[in-house]
């Protein structure tokens, strides 16, 4: 087990679910989970209180986190109470939102148990949810005390979502680490098939890189925005179709490189060794999704200003800057590529 550190958060990589009465308070406890989840964690979810919703992108909402509110108003929980989340971005990004405004703050936690939040949503205290059709526009952020990231929860997990994790390792990998996507190259089988020492190196690697990051940039006034490499296309993606988040993201970090190679920040090959590597991975690289309507939904992405988009862009491998393009521009460079 390799712990990193964050704001006083601790993110146990390689520790087992079966050791979590080491990190649970003497207080009460409860959980938060998703009923598809809860089966997994019987013994867990038989020993405390727990709270289920439904899983899923269109359940990320106030609906419910009323209806959890409710819920721990009936179980009497206080400030002491303790809240576990168990399972995948959702639940953490719900969890972590609810105990930070319920009588204004609980300690929490996670046991994180999708590739994709244990290299990415449950790290780094960002937590919220979706409101009015735009992705997690209510949140706060807040720090949950520990996250423990145990290989032997992917064993579960449907292949799909188990892929689609891969993503946000190859982008973490591409805005800082040329090392960890030369090692995703050479060992992309063996994460495929689930070898344990393959995909603790991944998560360690892709956890240390965003919590160097958000150690600087907590509140993403700067280097922070690093992160959503790949993500404002991706945000556009998901919005028109029923892609996961992280196949959304690979086709992101394809679009992204795209753009790279026509503003001469990237060079042909390296575009497609990204490329390449998404493809062993078995993730997506393209989209049919006509440009017209992934950049109208673009420009309704939070994070724009004015009629121009701040994009993340990469420099080369295991680098990338933050640029502001506009959507003419961008509109001809993408037709250009065509
Ligand atoms: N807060 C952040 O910084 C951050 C960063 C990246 C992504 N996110 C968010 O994370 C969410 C996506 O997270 P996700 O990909 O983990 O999706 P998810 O939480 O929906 O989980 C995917 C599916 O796997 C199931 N599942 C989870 N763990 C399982 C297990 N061990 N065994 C069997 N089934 C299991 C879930 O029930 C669900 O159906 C998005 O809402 C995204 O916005 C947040
Ligand atoms: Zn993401």
């Amino acid at each position: 087990m390799k712990a990193i550190q964050l704001h006083g958060s601790h993110v146990l990589v390689g520790e087992s679910v079966q050791n979590i009465q080491k990190y649970l308070p003497k207080s009460q406890v409860v959980i938060i989970t998703e009923s598809n989840i809860c089966k997994y964690y019987s013994e867990l979810c038989n020993a405390y209180p727990t709270v289920e919703i439904e899983g899923g992108e269109p359940h990320k909402t106030l609906a419910t986190i009323d209806y959890i509110a409710s819920q721990l108003i009936d179980l009497k929980v206080d400030r002491k109470t303790f809240i576990l989340g168990i399972g995948g971005g959702i639940v953490c990004d719900i969890t972590g939102f609810i105990a930070s405004i319920f009588m204004r703050g609980c300690p929490f936690g996670f046991i994180s148990t999708t590739l994709l939040s244990q290299v990415d949503a449950s790290v780094g205290g960002k937590n919220g949810v979706n409101y009015q059709g735009f992705k997690n526009m209510l949140g706060v952020f807040a720090q949950p005390q520990f996250v423990i990231c145990d290989p032997q929860s992917f064993s579960t997990l449907p292949q799909k979502e188990f892929t689609a994790g891969f993503s946000e390792i190859v982008k973490a990998a591409m805005i800082t680490s040329a090392a960890l996507l030369s090692f995703i190259e050479k060992n992309a089988e063996k994460a495929l098939q689930k070898d344990g020492h393959t995909l603790e190196h991944l998560v360690y690697e892709s956890v240390k890189i965003k919590a160097d990051i958000v150690s600087r940039d907590e509140r993403e006034n700067g280097v922070r925005r690093k992160l959503n490499l790949g993500h404002t296309f991706a945000h556009a993606i998901e919005k028109n179709s029923t892609l996961m988040h992280g196949e959304a993201v690979s086709i992101g970090l394809c679009l992204a490189s795209q753009v790279a190679l026509n503003l001469g920040m990237m060079k042909k090959e390296e575009v497609e060794r990204v490329k390449n590597i998404l493809k062993k991975l078995q993730l997506p690289t393209a989209t049919g999704i006509p440009l017209k309507t992934l950049f109208s939904a673009m420009l309704k992405d939070k994070k724009k200003s004015g009629d121009k988009l701040h994009l993340i862009l990469p420099k080369g491998i295991g680098s990338c800057e933050i640029c502001e393009v506009s959507l003419s521009q961008l509109e001809k460079m993408v037709a250009d590529l065509k």
